[in-house]
């Protein structure tokens, strides 16, 4: 595929006279091609029919939980995994009909959607407020019908039905936040900053800080390097010279680089969930939507080379960001070319991927380090957008070229045709690329399909517990791992792979985040790791992370559950090939010191949600567990939302044998933690900064985010529930977050609804606020100023995308 794919090189030509139209169209094709009619069609894509059927799904299997004997008798699965010693009458506790009950009952927000792959799902943020009403009151109605003749049960639900009605569902209870749109002329030191929020749990109002705009002049960013000093002497004794990376191949354009201003917009709150301070992420300093994307080619005229975006939004003083580099013309840009220029370079620098090689050079001083691909997964009717050519514009530049090399940006492009021939003709191959990809990204994409998987992956995949989307096991909605282990088999020049959505966006420098992250990982300690893992990480709450791992040891022995280390066992378990015994390093030796076990050693995965416990915990496809012996119990099973991760080799090729050999599955989200689970390998959640729209209480956050099982997000009472999901729509990162996209667009200099409404409001409610008129009005603050952070899902940018 490495070879086709250079094949498909080409000069970009017709593609700049695309760009010149003012109606931004950035592929000849303006509709997306009519998919055939599928089953899953039927399931997935209209929002009432989705809670009907899932509705129905969960009526069944709460009646067959409740009145099959044998089910509701069975042991917890981890019961035979020697690891949950003191879980028994616990899990009988929960198994009964009761608390089943409570599940089914309450809070009448519930997200009605399954979690999908953004993919799957394009239906616009504010579109669910009018069709929400109407499911919910159907939903409310079949399970009024379907509750049992419990009169207690039938008060308390009045009750807490009572208590809802007063205060609204859970997230929508609180006031909302509003220094988040303090803007530029409000800025202050970081050490002068008092955030709104988080408050202590004695203080009962936000603090209110009212933004002063004390400058009259906007202040001046300045270039932000998160990259290592390459020049440095400490840099250059340690690890080998690096060569400067350009876009052209002449070598002479510099790649440009991003700026930022130190201090934050005051009273601009502090993220819930996760810590910029442990991951060594610096939140010191904040991003405009200039010093961000300016360098790229926002806020220049299409004329100068630039996308035209934001031109027509305030702009006082942006020129600053093209001082040095000038305003950069990106009409001929090839990025595949300059990544790999990039890469020869300064090929000296890096292993190789052969084993041979790299053993010989293992000793060689000064270091080498290992390649890392961001694999980015994109699909055939993807509407690309100016903003879309602009965040992966920078995420290249970040990654390869200003890093020397060490990252490479790849597309895997989805062709959903299964009767294309992708591979056979390389004329088919350019049309799908010409037809679906900017010109400037063709080179970095690889092509597959789901017949390419059928292929790859032959044979009878055996039993499924449940298959509730009713999807091919080779499908991109249960298995987007599969398409993911196969490039990893072709590509052994990188050890570890970040597999990446087209809507997320990271406000800050792509290099800080997927550097840091990677050498926090490798800093966690194996102790404890999977039940710090399964726990959303609350600063404000838990202190410091020691105070954090204190407490999630101390609700471990409390919980009765041996604390997790190494391969696990349970009924039905088959051995890799070639055992699990190479996986734990040196440092986790009997004998040694286990605070230090795993300590130095890479993560094998990464997620940015908690790995929490599928078993119970009512996520829609806990269950979706392909392959197994079905007179076992299911597999334990770990899961995170929002299949963002990195994965490492090891992982993966555990993973592919898994797959080729043994023919077992289980849905996106939990086949990696899972697999990692099941072998030994190292898993971590990075906790990293997530934002709340509104003033939880502190308490409250854990009540809701850490409500599963023994105050984990995993089990019975998870926030993963399909009851619970709807909390996370307040968050700046999950599938269905309304709020992510709103701070997005107001950043980026558009007005927006504030969400202000009634009942708490929602998404496209309220008032507008924000935009060009807002923030050139002195009396304001100005444009926002946000510091580095994710924000999912992005489904549209500039307002006229939306139509
Ligand atoms: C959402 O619902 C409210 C109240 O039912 C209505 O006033 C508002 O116009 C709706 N918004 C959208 C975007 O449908
Ligand atoms: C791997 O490296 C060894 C030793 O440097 C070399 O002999 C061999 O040809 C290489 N293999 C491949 C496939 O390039
Ligand atoms: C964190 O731990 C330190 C030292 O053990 C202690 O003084 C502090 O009170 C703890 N903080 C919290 C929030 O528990």
């Amino acid at each position: 595929m490495d070879k086709v794919s250079s094949f498909f090189l080409r000069k970009p030509d017709s593609f700049s006279g695309l760009m010149s139209r003012k109606s931004e169209v950035y592929l000849p094709i303006t509709s997306k091609p009519q998919p055939k009619f599928r089953v899953r069609a039927l399931l997935g894509h209209c929002l009432y029919r989705r809670v009907v059927l899932w509705t129905l799904i969960v009526i069944v299997l709460l009646s067959v939980t409740l009145f099959n004997p044998r089910i509701t008798q069975r042991h917890n699965v981890l019961d035979l995994v020697h690891v949950g010693v003191g879980e028994v009458a616990e899990s009988k506790a929960e198994q009964t009909g009761d608390l089943s009950l409570t599940k089914q009952d309450g809070k009448n927000d519930a997200d009605e959607r399954p979690m999908k792959l953004d993919e799957e799902h394009n239906d616009d943020e504010q579109s669910e407020n009018k069709s929400e009403s109407t499911s919910e009151d159907k939903e409310r109605e079949k399970k009024k019908k379907e509750k049992g003749k419990d009169k207690q049960k039938e008060k308390e639900q009045a009750k807490e039905k009572e208590k809802e009605k007063l205060n609204g569902p859970h997230w929508l209870r609180y006031k909302h936040l509003d220094g988040y749109y303090n803007g530029l002329r409000s800025l202050v030191s970081f050490s002068d900053y008092i955030p709104e929020y988080p408050v202590a749990l004695d203080a009962s109002q936000p603090t209110v800080v009212v933004p002063t705009v004390h400058r009259t002049a906007l202040p001046t960013p300045t270039v932000y390097r998160s990259h290592p000093d390459y020049d440095s002497s400490e840099y250059r004794s340690e690890y080998q010279k690096v060569k400067p990376c350009y876009l052209d191949a002449k070598r002479k354009v510099p790649v440009p680089e991003l700026y930022a201003y130190s201090g934050v917009p005051q009273g601009q709150a502090k993220p819930a969930l996760g810590s910029y301070d442990l991951l060594g992420l610096r939140e010191d300093v904040c991003f405009d939507r200039f010093g961000r994307y300016g360098p790229y080619g926002l806020g220049y005229p299409v004329s100068e080379g630039g996308t035209g975006e934001a031109t027509d939004t305030e702009h006082e003083a942006s020129e600053y960001v093209w001082q040095k580099t000038g305003k950069i013309n990106w009409d001929d840009m090839d990025w595949a070319a300059a990544q790999d220029r990039c890469t020869q370079d300064n090929e000296a620098r890096f292993f190789t991927g052969n084993k041979t090689r790299d053993s010989e050079i293992a000793k060689v001083r000064p270091r080498k380090i290992h390649r890392q691909a961001v694999v980015v997964r994109t699909y055939v009717g993807f509407k690309w957008t100016a903003h879309a050519l602009l965040n992966f514009r920078a995420m290249i530049s970040e990654l390869n070229l200003q890093s020397s090399g060490e990252y490479d940006v790849h597309f895997l492009l989805h062709v959903r045709d299964n009767n294309a021939p992708i591979w056979a003709d390389p004329a088919t191959a350019q049309r799908i690329l010409d037809a679906n990809v900017p010109p400037e990204f063709h080179g970095i994409c690889t092509l597959w399909s789901e017949a390419q998987m059928k292929l790859y992956y032959p044979g009878d995949f055996g039993y499924t517990f449940e298959n509730p989307s009713n999807g091919d096991i080779h499908g991109v909605y249960r298995s987007a791992h599969m398409p993911l282990q196969h490039f990893a088999n072709i590509h052994p020049e990188y050890e570890h792979f970040w597999n990446w959505e087209m809507d997320m966006r990271w406000s800050g420098s792509y290099y800080e985040l997927f550097d840091r992250l990677g050498k926090w990982g490798q800093q966690q300690s194996r102790q404890g790791m999977w039940e710090r893992a399964s726990k959303y990480y609350i600063p404000e709450l838990h202190g410091d992370w020691d105070n954090f791992t204190k407490i999630v040891d101390k609700e471990t022995r409390t919980s009765g559950r041996r604390s997790i280390m190494g391969p696990v066992i349970f009924a039905g378990k088959t051995s890799l090939q070639h055992g699990e015994e190479g996986f734990l390093p040196r440092t986790c030796a009997t004998g040694s010191d286990m605070k230090l076990c795993g300590v130095g050693e890479d993560a094998d995965l990464i997620t940015l949600n908690p790995l929490f416990d599928a078993d119970q915990s009512g996520w829609v496809f806990a269950s979706d567990v392909t392959g197994y012996d079905k007179q076992y119990q299911q597999p334990p099973r770990r899961c995170a939302i929002v299949t963002a991760s990195r994965l490492s080799r090891r992982l993966l090729s555990v993973m592919h044998e898994e797959t080729w050999r043994l023919h077992h599955s289980m849905f996106s989200e939990m086949f990696p933690p899972s697999m990692a689970f099941h072998h030994g390998l190292k898993a971590v959640y990075a906790p990293h900064p997530v934002y709340l729209d509104r003033a939880w209480p502190v308490d409250e956050i854990e009540k809701a985010f850490n409500g599963g099982r023994d105050h984990t997000s995993g089990g019975h009472g998870s926030p993963f529930d399909l009851m619970n999901e709807h909390n996370h729509k307040g968050t700046s990162w999950y599938y269905n977050s309304e709020f992510a996209g709103l701070l997005w667009r107001r950043w980026l200099g558009y007005a927006q609804m504030d969400g202000r409404g009634d009942n708490g409001g929602r998404a496209g409610e309220g008032t507008m606020r924000g935009g060009r008129d807002e923030e050139m009005d002195k009396k304001n603050s100005g444009r926002l100023c946000l510091r580095s952070m994710l924000v999912h899902p992005i489904k549209w940018e500039n307002p006229s995308e939306r139509d």
